[in-house]
C-alpha cells in the first residue's frame, strides 16, 4: 500500500469513496451524494497547510483523509479537523491506520497541535480506529444533528501532539 498527496485526478475516486461512506449513512451528516463541482470546491480548498492524502493499491486509489480547518479563529490555528473514507471493499484492512497515522506526520509537520474529530458513537469501524490511534473521548452532542428525518447524536474526539 503506497500513502501519497491527493493530486487533481484522483477526485474521481475520492469522489467516489466519499459517496460510499454518505449511502451508507454511518459516517456524516451530509445526506446526498456529491458531484465532482463540489469535490473540485472541496479540493480547491485544501491548500498548503490542509493536505489530503490518498491510499493507493495496485494503482487505484481505495481510501483518503484530510486535513480540514477547524475554525477561522486565530487562536485555533493549531487545530485540524479530520475526515477519512475508506472503500467499502477495504475496510477493516488496515488502510484506514495507515493513512491516519500519515495524516498524523502531515499534521505536525504543518504546525498543528491537535487533531479533533466529529463521529457518531455508533459507528464501530471508526470508533476502532480512533481509539487504536490515542485519540479521546471528549464527549458527546445529545440530537446534535438530523439524518433522513432522525436525530444523531455526535461525539467529539481529540489527540494532543504536544510531548510527542
Ligand atoms: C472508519 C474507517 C475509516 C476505518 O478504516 P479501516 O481501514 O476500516 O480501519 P482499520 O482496518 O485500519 O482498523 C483500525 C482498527 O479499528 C477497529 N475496527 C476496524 N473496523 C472495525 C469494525 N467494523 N468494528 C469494530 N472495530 C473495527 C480495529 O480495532 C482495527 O484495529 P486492528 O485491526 O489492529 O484490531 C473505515 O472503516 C471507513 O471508511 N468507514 C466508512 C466511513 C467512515 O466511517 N469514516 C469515518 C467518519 S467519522
Amino acid at each position: 500500500m503506497k500513502i501519497r498527496q491527493a493530486q487533481p485526478l484522483d477526485l474521481e475516486s475520492i469522489r467516489r469513496i466519499y459517496n460510499q461512506g454518505i449511502e451508507d449513512r454511518i459516517a456524516t451528516l451530509e445526506n446526498e451524494t456529491k458531484d465532482m463541482a463540489y469535490m473540485q470546491q472541496w479540493y480547491d480548498s485544501h491548500r498548503d497547510r490542509f493536505v489530503i492524502l490518498v491510499a493507493e493499491e495496485q494503482g487505484k486509489v481505495v481510501g483518503w483523509a484530510s486535513l480540514n480547518p477547524y475554525s477561522l479563529r486565530c487562536a485555533y490555528a493549531g487545530v485540524a479537523d479530520l475526515s477519512i473514507y475508506i472503500d467499502r471493499d477495504h475496510r477493516g484492512k488496515g488502510v484506514g491506520s495507515a493513512l491516519l497515522t500519515e495524516l498524523e506526520e502531515q499534521a505536525k509537520a504543518n504546525q498543528f497541535y491537535k487533531i479533533v474529530l466529529f463521529t457518531f458513537p455508533s459507528n464501530q469501524g471508526g470508533q476502532g480506529l480512533y481509539r487504536k490511534l490515542g485519540y479521546r473521548e471528549v464527549g458527546v452532542f445529545q440530537n446534535q444533528g438530523v439524518l433522513d428525518g432522525q436525530f444523531i447524536d455526535v461525539m467529539i474526539m481529540e489527540k494532543l501532539f504536544m510531548g510527542s
